[in-house]
């Protein structure tokens, strides 16, 4: 029988790890899932996902804080993932506002412990989560790749170009194989409490005002959850190759001229209003929303839209769930957990 292939995925209890380890182990992986269960939202939510993951017998949870380098290594000598793909973070643009230093620590000091880890173990390739917030201020849409990353509007983009940043160091002084992952507003079953899908489906349920920032003038690029881990679970063989191999590069190839190295956008490369968004909810829940329009918050931009053509050349995927669909799934999943 073939050995089953081995993976560390960090963040495991958090949406888009539970998602990715879910789809790993349907595909046989062994994972070794770590999360630190911190508190920023509903620990019984995060509980639950973990819970669901440990009917697998592929799965291996552990959950402590990954600012532990030594437990982390140790583990890791143990079980011996060929490749990493690191999604533990402090995620968010407005909590960044009232809390930065946990930022600091669970983005910038535990990118830092796992690209220590990636060295000393010498994975086959590193893949991690970065975000759309990184694009910043910037004017020209749709957002590629290669665009200047310079400014920054919130305390979480700048720790994840950090984190970017201090990655392609870590790949070109020790030749570690990494691609960064840009993810655009992600959403579906299972998502974050603290992000406007849920908050607005819980109080139009609940008959409550929801806050339509920007006065409604705000534009997402939307992501469903199982296009991304599709499009994420892709590139895990699509292996950035260093300087001195035979490497083949795409329009707008983010690959770095001096490391293995690359930064690959996944978004549904469509720009959307909020408020389409909310009339969608509205129509996933049979219900109206009693809107209350706000200004923009501190540290958000107006709009997000992905370029997705590196994606779909390194990979033939393109995503395609409709929002319609999409919300609808997330709204029965609501509906079913939260009875
Ligand atoms: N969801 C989105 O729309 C989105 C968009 C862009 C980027 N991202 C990035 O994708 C990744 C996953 O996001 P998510 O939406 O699943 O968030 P999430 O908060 O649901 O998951 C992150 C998990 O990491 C864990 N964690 C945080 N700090 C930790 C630490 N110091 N040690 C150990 N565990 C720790 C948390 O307990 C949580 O379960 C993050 O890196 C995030 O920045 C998400």
């Amino acid at each position: 029988m073939k050995k089953n292939r081995t993976i560390l995925i960090t963040g495991s209890a958090g949406f888009i790890g539970f998602h990715m380890t879910r789809y790993l182990m349907a595909k046989n992986w062994k994972v070794l899932g770590i999360d630190g269960i911190t508190k920023n939202y509903d620990v019984n939510l995060k509980q639950a996902r973990h819970a669901l993951l440990s009917k697998n017998k592929l799965f291996t949870k552990y959950e402590f804080l990954l600012e532990n380098k030594e437990k982390l290594l140790n583990i890791c000598l143990k079980f011996k993932p060929e490749i990493i793909i690191h999604l533990a973070a402090q995620a968010g643009v407005r909590y960044s506002i009232e809390n930065p230093e946990i930022y600091l620590r669970s983005n910038v000091n535990v990118t830092f412990n796992i690209l220590e880890l990636a060295k000393k173990i010498k994975v086959k390739h590193l893949l991690f989560a970065s975000t759309s917030s990184v694009y910043g201020y910037n004017q020209k849409l749709p957002f590629v790749e290669n665009s200047n990353c310079n400014r920054p509007l919130s305390f979480y983009a700048s720790t994840k170009i950090a984190s970017e940043s201090m990655s392609h160091a870590y790949s070109y002084s020790y030749g570690i194989p990494i691609s960064v992952f840009r993810f655009f507003t992600v959403y579906g079953p299972w998502g974050r409490p603290d992000m406007a899908l849920h908050r607005f489906t819980e109080s139009i349920l609940n008959d409550k005002m929801i806050n339509v920032y920007n006065h409604g003038k705000m534009k997402r690029d939307f992501t469903y959850i199982d296009d991304l881990v599709k499009g994420a679970y892709f590139l895990i063989d699509t292996i950035p190759k260093k300087p001195s191999q035979k490497r083949k590069t795409f329009n707008n190839d983010s690959l770095s001229e001096v490391a293995p190295w690359r930064v690959v956008n996944i978004g549904n490369a469509e720009s959307i209003k909020l408020l389409d968004f909310v009339t969608e909810i509205e129509n996933a829940l049979g219900k109206k929303a009693k809107k209350n329009f706000v200004k923009m918050q501190i540290g958000d931009v107006s709009e997000t839209w992905s370029n997705i053509e590196l994606l779909e050349s390194l990979t033939g995927f393109t995503p395609k769930t409709k929002l319609s669909d999409g919300i609808k799934t997330f709204v029965n999943w609501y509906k079913n957990y939260y009875q």
